[in-house]
């Protein structure tokens, strides 16, 4: 019998999960449990290269970490854990760069972004600090992937060319060194991309402010109310009659509720709103009414499993520690193979 795939992905830790992040990555996150054996990772170490609050970083780890329990990753069937509690990873990371060419690394677009590369240069003369663990982020995360040996990493788009570097990395090492890594596959499934209700033109970010996102563990009040003044036209509605459905698209904030209540499990309603729009017999009303329905249906069972977690769970720290320990058993094995590899030494006992 085939044995099952490992996956493997990770999220950057901050305090509130919105419900961008759960039906854009955590959603299927959660479904791939049935079918793979998964390591689901809070990267706290990656959100270190950019700016951020020392006193604030390990309460938005443990608080991630608790969402994606709350959200469905079930740690009987699944290693989920904080990336600071494994520093084999680390360790890894280092013999990995090793095998790493600046050249590509200076190329990766997340880089020249995020350092302003493609603004003017790498001269921090304008007093920019751009730290070399930007330059790292990627070989961390192939520290991360291959020290589980993973076969598929479920992750968006814009991943793409960080795992490419993976799949050249895990080839280098297993040319040089003997046959240790399978080159991890991106995996490319449906994703769901959730705009702002307050403004459907751009992505639900925390970062817009709290009127563009809604929280997964948000009280229903609140989703009601936001769901109620999400903007829906922003101009031209379609004539009456105005024919085939085919693949036109509505406007950005009712496509946005339309994919809210497929995602929320109603793809059919979507569906059959979609024809009443193109028909011109929508009520907005009706489409806002049922969305935000749907999206209290499946958020309050969540946010009750976070409150039951919170309330069962009276020490979250051992838990992340255990949760940790497993993970470490897990990459130790991979990173004492390739210590032995490459001809360095373990640590002593
Ligand atoms: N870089 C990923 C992101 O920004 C997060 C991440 C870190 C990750 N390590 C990973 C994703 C390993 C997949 C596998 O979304």
């Amino acid at each position: 019998m085939p044995s099952r795939k490992r996956v493997y992905s990770g999220i950057q830790p901050t305090a509130v999960m919105t419900i961008g992040n759960y039906f854009g990555a955590v959603q299927n996150w959660v479904r791939l449990q049935d079918e793979c054996d998964c390591v689901y990772c809070v990267v706290d170490l990656h959100a270190m290269t950019a700016p951020y609050d020392a006193a604030e970083l390990r309460s938005a780890s443990t608080e991630m970490f608790v969402s994606l329990l709350a959200a469905g990753i079930d740690p009987d069937r699944t290693i989920v854990y904080i990336q600071s509690t494994v520093p084999e990873q680390t360790e890894l990371c280092w013999m990995l760069a090793t095998l790493t060419s600046l050249g590509d690394l200076s190329r990766m677009t997340q880089f020249k972004e995020k350092s302003g590369l493609l603004r003017g240069g790498l001269t921090e003369d304008d007093g920019t600090f751009i730290s070399a663990g930007l330059l790292f982020y990627p070989v961390l995360q192939a520290a991360d992937i291959l020290a589980y040996r993973a076969d598929c990493v479920p992750v968006g788009q814009d991943q793409s060319q960080h795992l490419e570097l993976s799949r050249g990395i895990a080839r280098r090492f297993n040319t040089r060194f003997g046959h240790l890594f399978p080159e991890p596959e991106t995996l490319h499934t449906p994703i769901t991309k959730v705009l702002s209700t307050a403004d459907p033109t751009r992505k639900m970010s925390k970062s817009l402010g709290p009127k563009h996102y809604i929280g997964l563990f948000e009280e229903e009040d609140s989703i009601r109310r936001k769901i109620r003044s999400a903007v829906t036209d922003s101009g031209t509605a379609p004539a009456a009659g105005a024919g085939d459905t085919g693949d036109r698209k509505a406007s950005p904030g009712i496509e946005n509720l339309l994919t809210l209540l497929a995602a929320c499990g109603h793809p059919a309603d979507a569906d059959r709103m979609r024809e009443d729009y193109f028909a011109g017999t929508l009520r907005y009303v009706d489409l806002k009414g049922l969305t935000a329905d749907a999206l209290v249906a499946l958020t309050g069972e969540m946010r009750e499993r976070r409150a039951d977690i919170l309330r069962r769970e009276t020490d979250l720290e051992g838990r992340v520690m255990e949760m940790g320990e497993r993970a470490r058993a897990v990459a130790g094995e991979t990173l004492a193979l390739a210590r032995e590899k490459m001809g360095t030494f373990a640590p002593p006992t």
